[in-house]
């Protein structure tokens, strides 16, 4: 079975833009490969974090992943931080990245933007930190949202270059973006991406929120003020109806092409109860199931050792070659 591998940071919660970029994809995944899905937490450090609330937001993560349908049986689940290999091999790779490279990331730049008190080192090597996790377990594929798609060209880009210094050692990987739900907007500025470190929460819709909050979120979202208020897909003229009919058709499995033609004729207020019911009807399993998980700890314990050795162990054979091919000699 080819390999995928991917993750969320644990830095707050998580969104229905991660769901549907992201988490929607990895469940689908199971069946047909061998997959490998983990909390960043070293990568969510390069923001400054309180301790317990990232202590939290890792196990709730952990519990989400579960609710929404990843089998550990069937997927290697994970903490980053648990498989120390990463942040080794991540170190290599820092020594054949230019810096040039790591200063055209386009996510670098809008956070050094935002945050000029602490712009670290980690912040700016995140990047081959991610190309690590990608890179140690050979993968094939890397479904991820629009927006990690430079990351993922940097990996491809330094495992290409340590090939060709060092013969074949890594497999080029591969994004797997989703045709819609790659880039879920915010719900007051449809042209910007849903974040969940977003400052205003109206912009977004947390996986684990109250059913009737989301629902009244959603049915304040930003428009347009087409006087006609017409329903259709067009992400640059109708930026939020576009968004709203995206979430529908993600939320409700039914394609954009099935949906459109429904609402000829009606209020954009329609199509916002419709989204609002599809999102709470999605979500309300999805934290039952939740609420229960993130209460056994001991299960959670259990799922984070299985997950580490079973990462740690295919992580470290890759770690291995690297070293040698690099010239280090192995602890005698
Ligand atoms: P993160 O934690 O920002 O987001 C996790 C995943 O969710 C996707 N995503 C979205 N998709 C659609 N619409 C949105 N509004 C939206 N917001 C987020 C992201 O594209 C991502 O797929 N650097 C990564 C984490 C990472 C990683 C990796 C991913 C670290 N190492 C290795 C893949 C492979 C990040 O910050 O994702």
């Amino acid at each position: 079975k080819p390999i995928v591998l991917s993750g969320c940071q644990p830095s707050g919660q998580l969104t229905i833009g991660n769901y549907m970029g992201a988490l929607k994809q990895w469940v689908g995944m199971q069946q047909d490969y061998d997959c490998l899905y983990m909390l960043v937490n070293l990568h969510a450090i390069t923001v400054r974090q309180d301790p317990l609330a990232l202590r939290n937001a890792t196990l709730d993560g952990l519990a989400l992943y579960l609710a929404c349908g990843i089998d550990p049986n069937q997927s290697t689940l994970f903490i980053q931080s648990q498989v120390p290999e990463h942040a080794q091999l991540a170190w290599v790779l820092n020594c054949y990245t230019q810096m040039g490279e790591l200063n055209r990331m386009t996510q670098f730049k809008d956070k050094s933007a935002k945050n000029v008190t602490n712009i670290n080192a980690g912040l700016f090597t995140y990047p081959t930190l991610m190309a690590a996790d990608i890179l140690i377990y050979q993968a094939d594929q890397v479904p991820v949202g629009d927006d990690q798609k430079q990351h993922l060209e940097l990996a491809r880009d330094v495992a290409i270059r340590f090939n060709n210094q060092h013969g074949d050692t890594f497999v080029v990987p591969k994004p797997y973006i989703p045709k819609f739900g790659a880039r879920i907007m915010s719900l007051q500025d449809p042209t910007k991406k849903m974040s969940k470190s977003d400052d205003n929460p109206n912009n977004f819709v947390g996986l684990l929120e109250d059913p009737k909050k989301v629902a009244k979120k959603i049915k304040k979202a930003v428009t347009d003020s087409d006087e006609q208020a017409r329903i259709y897909f067009d992400p640059k003229e109708k930026a939020g109806v576009s968004n709203l009919l995206t979430l529908l058709s993600g939320a409700s499995g039914r394609s954009i092409e099935e949906l459109v033609p429904e609402y000829e004729g009606k209020m954009y207020g329609h199509l916002k109860t419709d989204v609002a019911d599809a999102v709470v009807a999605l979500l309300e399993p999805i934290q039952q199931r939740f609420h229960q998980l993130r209460d056994d700890q001991a299960e959670l314990d259990r799922i984070m050792l299985e997950g580490a050795e079973k990462a740690s162990a295919r992580a470290a054979k890759t770690l291995a070659a690297v070293y040698d091919k690099v010239g280090f000699i192995p602890r005698p």
